[in-house]
């Protein structure tokens, strides 16, 4: 049989191949030459960089250590040692404003260079009108000019030293400031993406009063409630948090008013006044500033101890119960975040996840239990980072973040092709929290504290918690990774009842490919009757499961 003449000649084919490898290469090319951004997958929002997704393993510096590169420079050695990916760094406008109009940048060069060169990522925190609710980041030109930079006041109608955000003056001098510094950022950094994220002034909130007393402001709060903040919470009515429903419910759910008229008399409606006068002009920060250059941009929250009231806590920043104010009022703002340095890790973290509403921790408390709550935090909610803060305290050599933020680099690239499609989970054990149950496909997975186990070895600490991360690959297999957990399998399949342990290996990713190790089936896994990763260190473990009767 003769063979049919194909239409193309071998050069046509090969100039066919030669455009589409040019072609990929320039789409690859674009790709890695568009900015950090966020992107959705499945139910997880991820953060883009370089064109891949990537885990954020942070850490946050001490509030004054960005202020000093000499002071900054043995640390980032350390950095890298403790696999942290990217530094959380203050950038300050007092430093960079010194005298009105007149820049200076040469602290923000220093940080990109010296990140730049120990292959670490930057997320940089705006310490504009506010940082910690205080105004001690403005300009002395600020600070001292209280005619024409107004300052909130309390019920007695005494200045704090805090800026009112009733103020155009002081709001547009911060929008001139945050624009010239993501103009900077772009000039000097908008082919290289060292910096991948920014946080929009620090921790804001009103103390200690709910609101602010300053005359502009109480004329405001005796006026109607914005149309705009009117119309968004009617248009998210069934969406709302629970207790800011519960909340407006107790006023029939009324939509125009002043804000005691809709919202009731009460402190808590003087901080839903609050958070969204803060709101509105943090919005006009970010705008300006997304305008110069468009970095993914978040605000954080210091969060409530149990018990507090608005103003006994810094009220009016964005916290769960007021989120949707928040997201009224910022449209521009790409989610609120928590610092999580006391209450419950795993309530905090879920209060901060919503469907618009990604989960990032800028700051948490730095200990031996800050590797859990990272695997957990992660594995359970697709955070797309965790950062303790005053990371520069730490001392890597054996510490327990170094192990879990090793663990966490190993496992990276696997979390991020996985997340988002149900296929991950989460788990954080400690005394006040032994057990936890999750189910995936036909199997329910009980996860215990190692540390309760009679044959535990005893842990260092008085305090410990362990965490990990579930992973599943297929109908019967499974990555579990982390510290001080046991995990037993039980079967949900009625034909199969029962539940047993094919085969654990332990083993690496070297590269996002899995090296086995040892077989862990006898005494490692009490001769397969569950899985244990002993509190001591932080292993990785893939399991095969088969059910029977
Ligand atoms: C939370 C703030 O956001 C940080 O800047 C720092 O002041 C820490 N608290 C200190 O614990």
């Amino acid at each position: 049989m003769r063979h049919r003449r194909s239409p193309w000649t071998w050069r046509q084919v090969t100039g066919i191949l030669f455009v589409g490898l040019i072609m990929a290469g320039t789409v690859g090319h674009a790709q890695n030459r568009q900015a950090p951004h966020l992107r959705k997958q499945g139910t997880a929002t991820q953060i883009i960089v370089h064109g891949k997704p990537f885990l954020i393993l942070g850490g946050e510096l001490g509030n004054s250590s960005a202020s000093s590169l000499e002071y900054l420079q043995p640390n980032w050695k350390k950095f890298q040692a403790l696999h942290v990916n990217t530094i959380l760094a203050p950038v300050y406008w007092e430093l960079i404003e010194p005298q009105e109009g007149k820049f200076n940048f040469s602290l923000v060069d220093g940080l990109i260079r010296d990140a730049r060169k120990h292959d670490i990522k930057l997320v940089l925190l705006w310490f504009g009108s506010w940082k910690n609710s205080m105004s001690c980041y403005v300009p002395a030109w600020v600070k001292k000019d209280v005619e024409r930079f107004p300052r909130a006041q309390d019920k007695n109608g005494r200045s704090m030293e805090m800026l009112t955000s009733f103020s155009r003056n002081s709001l547009e001098a911060d929008k001139k400031a945050f624009a010239a510094l993501m103009k900077h950022l772009r000039n000097v950094d908008g082919r290289d993406y060292t910096v991948i994220m920014i946080q929009v002034e620090n921790e804001i909130g009103m103390i200690p009063e709910a609101r602010d007393y300053y005359g502009e402001a109480t004329k405001a709060f005796q006026s109607a409630v914005p149309p705009g903040l009117m119309s968004y919470l009617q248009e998210h009515k069934g969406e709302l948090k629970p207790e800011f429903t519960a909340m407006w419910e107790k006023t029939g759910f009324k939509t125009s008013g002043t804000w005691e008229e809709v919202f009731g008399t009460g402190l808590h409606t003087d901080e839903i006044f609050t958070a969204w006068d803060y709101a509105r002009y943090v919005e006009e920060v970010t705008a300006v500033g997304k305008k110069e250059y468009d970095l993914p941009m978040f605000v954080n929250a210091a969060l409530i101890r149990e018990g507090y009231r608005p103003g006994q806590y810094p009220s009016g920043g964005p916290l769960p119960h007021i989120m949707d104010i928040w997201k009224a009022g910022t449209p521009s703002i790409d989610f609120l975040a928590p610092d999580i340095y006391h209450g419950s890790f795993v309530d905090w973290s879920s209060k901060f996840r919503r469907e618009d509403n990604p989960l990032f921790i800028p700051e948490a408390g730095l200990s031996h239990r800050s590797a859990a709550d990272a695997l957990y935090s992660i594995g359970q909610h697709d955070a797309i980072g965790f950062c303790p803060f005053a990371i520069e305290s730490i001392d890597p050599e054996g510490h327990r973040l170094t192990k879990g933020y090793d663990l966490l680099s190993q496992l990276a690239p696997v979390i991020l092709e996985k997340q988002g499609k149900g296929v991950t989970a989460g788990v954080s054990a400690d005394r006040d929290r032994p057990e936890t149950k999750v189910r995936f496909g036909e199997y329910q997975m009980t996860v215990s504290f190692e540390l309760l186990d009679r044959y535990a070895a005893p842990a260092a600490e008085t305090d410990p918690r362990g965490g990990g991360i579930i992973i599943q690959f297929g109908p019967d297999e499974y990555i579990i990774a982390g510290s001080g957990l046991i995990v037993t399998f039980q079967s949900l399949n009625p034909e199969r009842p029962l539940a047993g342990i094919l085969g654990i290996d332990e083993g690496v990713y070297d590269h996002g490919v899995w090296k086995p190790g040892r077989r862990l089936n006898g005494d490692q896994s009490h001769q397969g009757r569950h899985m244990r990763l002993p509190y001591g260190g932080f292993g990785i473990q893939r399991v095969t499961l088969y059910q029977y009767k």
